[in-house]
């Protein structure tokens, strides 16, 4: 069979494309799989300028969540490296179908990470949902990289005079969501911040990282920016084509109005 090509997209289903993988060739797997919660991606449902959100994500049935899941895990288990790392994003609804999948598939749990990020949608007959779940697994927990000095060395100091290395490494991560103001986006996606910190802490330059759902391409992109080497894949053709533009052209952000002035490079700060 010939494999899929490393440091490349691809515009298909993640189960069929982690099929075209050999096994064991993966060392870090970051993503953010669709919700289940009947999340209709329409440029209305953001108070954002409609024009600018794509649309077209391809949402899942609550009643085939736990089998969807349980599948595409699956091909992750096996083309994950013995010394890989798989960090999963959830809201709170479908959270038991991942739990019993990274159990069932024989995943070692090594930490059970809150994303917080800086508001949600305000109720007024309960709390405000503001956290997301964030999964780290492996398939050996002996062999998995784990670079603890990769971001702050032993003598940082954070504001308060503690050390910034400790609270770097505590699993309630305070990290505010992007907004791209006057760019093309996709409704959902995960900040860089984000990725940045998993990347460095479990993978090293030249490591492949995968996302099966890749979305705006995000994980892609920051895996580019940090000299890791990439693979993903999305059904939905409009979000594919931008985040391969995104690859391609070398670019952050795009600007909406296709004005060149105000795209935002992969590599370098301006804008
Ligand atoms: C929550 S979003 C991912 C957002 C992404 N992390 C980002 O930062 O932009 C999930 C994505 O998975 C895509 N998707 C759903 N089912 C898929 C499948 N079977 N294979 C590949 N992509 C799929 C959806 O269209 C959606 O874009």
């Amino acid at each position: 069979m010939e494999f899929l090509a490393f440091d490349q997209i691809y515009n298909m289903d993640c189960i069929e494309g982690m099929n075209k993988l050999p096994d064991a060739s993966v060392d870090l797997v970051i993503t953010d799989p669709p919700f289940a919660i009947d999340f209709k991606a329409q440029r209305s449902n953001y108070n954002r300028t409609g024009s600018r959100v794509m649309e077209g994500y391809n949402e899942i049935r609550v009643s085939e969540y736990a089998e969807f899941t349980m599948r595409w895990m699956k091909g992750v288990h096996r083309v994950l490296k013995d010394s890989g790392s798989f960090f999963i994003f959830s809201g709170w609804n479908n959270l038991k179908d991942i739990l019993i999948a990274i159990d069932d598939l024989g995943f070692t749990t090594v930490n059970h990470i809150v994303w917080k990020y800086q508001f949600g949608v305000v109720c007024k007959r309960k709390f405000v949902t503001s956290h997301y779940h964030c999964l780290f697994v492996c398939k050996d927990d002996k062999k998995r990289k784990f670079l603890n000095s990769s971001r702050f060395g032993k003598d940082a100091r954070a504001d308060n005079g503690g050390s910034r290395r400790y609270q770097d490494l505590e699993d309630v991560w305070n990290i505010p969501r992007e907004y791209w103001h006057g760019d093309k986006k996709t409704p959902t996606k995960l900040p860089a911040a984000l990725i940045d910190k998993i990347i460095a802490y479990t993978s090293e330059e030249g490591d492949v990282v995968m996302d099966p759902f890749l979305g705006s391409g995000q994980v892609a992109v920051v895996s580019k920016m940090h000299k890791r080497r990439y693979i993903g894949f999305e059904v939905v053709r409009e979000y594919f084509d931008f985040a391969q533009e995104r690859l391609e052209k070398g670019f952050y952000r795009i600007a909406a109005d296709d004005e060149e002035a105000g795209n935002l490079p992969l590599f370098g700060k301006a804008k």
